[in-house]
């Protein structure tokens, strides 16, 4: 069959390509239609939602699996003839981690796993295939009276199976924590086509190393998750928003560590600055109210009672107030979370974007890093619109495509402001990517700051996990 190349046990330094004969097996495994080599079928297959361009890059196939099983007999072909797989969800990501590299290979799709196996009100869990939308996963809780509290900004077109391999953060991260903290359990096909379940309905558990942890964040690279046990939370009896209206970014981003200090817990806390809310504005074509220069903080709380909600608003109101904010409102849930959701619609009908930032820094960095990357900004020539998920430290920047006299003005200061700002940000205590990844996008970055021990065994897992390398090669690092 011609796949001599790559028998050597070690990560091979090419792969090999799909052939008429490897195509005819796959559709033995899950059927001729879910096997597709067509061209129109292939290009939305070919792109991530992320800006780089660049990036974009036919598979040679995609395939569809129904079961783990299928799934698990794909992977175990795709080792013998040394062709890389990249898993894929529904291709919300933005790093080009869902998308092949250069040595090209198969996509396997998790969209055809996309049944919810259990609701359990008592044990409160609910079992997952990959393929569930996550909004269909917050619904579902929401019909008994439950939470599923992961809620990343694409909630209504991601999967969840996709947020458990990015671990996907969102806008309740403040108070829940990221995907990996909603999970107690995976289902997990190997790098060399085995099948593994990781974790366990657990409350505690010291067995040895946490591997759905390691697989969890891991993009693809150790292993497919096709099948997750989901923790809920009972539903909360009462919510609010609250919009506040700051003079200034610093005094809105007082609020992430008075809050706190206060104790006044709260499940949201997003920063916007003046230009946001401005192109917002422009994009929404709605008014929105906030002075010349200022900035929102939106707040979400929740509680038991409706008194307890009341007291907790107060003392959002008045923390708000003693830092200077000038309208402290009650906000309409849909109206708000619009305007904060439209900032990557917005800022991308602006101005073309060439790259989204996802820096995060310990909270209490976050007014001295905006301050910074302003700096940096001016300093490079380089400008961005950012959001922030301020409480978790957070923040995301869209740089945009403006005032670069030619392309190659443009690649040599964005990717000064890139080294300048990521600089930084490892001098705060923080990291390139907050709840996005590294993909293909973020590689250069992660590998010049990452600390080099933890490079080394990361990639030594990575070996060990997956000797030929088939699985979402040229992602995170390169070998
Ligand atoms: C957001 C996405 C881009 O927070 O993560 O809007
Ligand atoms: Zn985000």
């Amino acid at each position: 069959m011609g796949y001599a190349l790559c028998s050597t046990g070690g990560i091979p330094l090419e792969y090999n390509h799909v052939t008429s004969e490897s195509i005819e097996q796959l559709k033995d495994i899950v059927g001729a239609k879910y096997v597709w080599t067509d061209r129109d079928k292939l290009i939305p297959y070919s792109q991530d939602e992320g800006s780089d361009v660049s990036l974009r890059r036919m598979p040679e196939a995609v395939v569809l699996p129904a079961s783990t099983e299928e799934t698990a007999a794909v992977v175990r072909l795709a080792n013998k003839w040394a062709i890389p797989v990249i898993p894929r969800g529904t291709g919300t990501g933005l790093e080009g981690g869902a998308v092949v590299e250069k040595r090209g290979g198969i996509i396997v799709s998790v969209e055809r796993m996309n049944r919810i196996l259990e609701v359990n009100e008592d044990g409160l869990y609910m079992v997952v295939q990959a393929g569930v939308i996550t909004a269909d996963i917050q619904k579902e809780a929401q019909t008994h009276g439950l939470l599923y509290a992961g809620d990343p900004c694409s909630g209504d077109s991601c999967c969840i199976g996709g947020n458990g391999a990015t671990n996907a953060g969102g806008n309740r991260a403040v108070k829940y924590g990221t995907t990996r903290d909603q999970v107690y359990a995976i289902e997990v096909v190997t790098p060399t086509g085995k099948v593994a379940r990781l974790g366990k309905r657990l409350k505690k558990m010291t067995t040895g190393y946490p591997l759905e942890q390691i697989v969890i964040g891991s993009e693809g690279t150790l292993g497919i998750i096709t099948e997750l046990t989901l923790k809920l939370v009972p539903l909360p009896a009462y919510t609010a928003d609250i919009l506040a209206v700051f003079p200034s970014d610093d005094t809105a981003l007082s609020l992430v560590t008075a809050l706190p200090k206060a104790h006044v817990d709260v499940t949201c806390l997003e920063f916007m600055d003046y230009d946001v809310i401005s192109v917002v504005q422009d994009w929404l074509d709605e008014t929105q109210p906030c002075p010349e220069g200022g900035a929102y903080m939106i707040v979400q709380v929740d509680a038991k009672t409706e008194e307890e909600l009341d007291d907790v608003c107060i003392a959002v109101d008045e923390l708000s107030r003693s830092l200077g904010a000038v309208e402290v409102f009650a906000a309409d849930a849909e109206k708000v979370w619009k305007v904060r959701k439209a900032f990557t619609e917005a800022s991308a009908a602006e101005c073309p974007v060439a790259a989204m930032e996802d820096f995060v820094v310990p909270p209490d960095r976050m007014k001295g890093l905006l301050n910074v990357l302003k700096g940096i900004g001016t300093e490079t020539g380089v400008v961005f619109r950012g959001v922030s998920h301020a409480g978790d430290g957070n923040i995301h920047l869209d740089l945009l495509r403006r005032g670069f006299t030619d392309e190659s003005d443009e690649k040599r200061r964005l990717a000064a402001f890139e080294d300048k700002a990521c600089a930084a940000v490892y001098d705060m205590g923080g990291v390139v990517s907050g709840e996005h990844g590294i993909g293909q996008a973020r590689k250069a970055l992660f590998a010049k700051y990452e600390d080099p021990v933890a490079l080394e065994l990361m990639k030594a897992l990575k070996q060990a996990w997956d000797p030929k390398g088939i699985l979402n090669p040229g992602k995170l690092f390169d070998m």
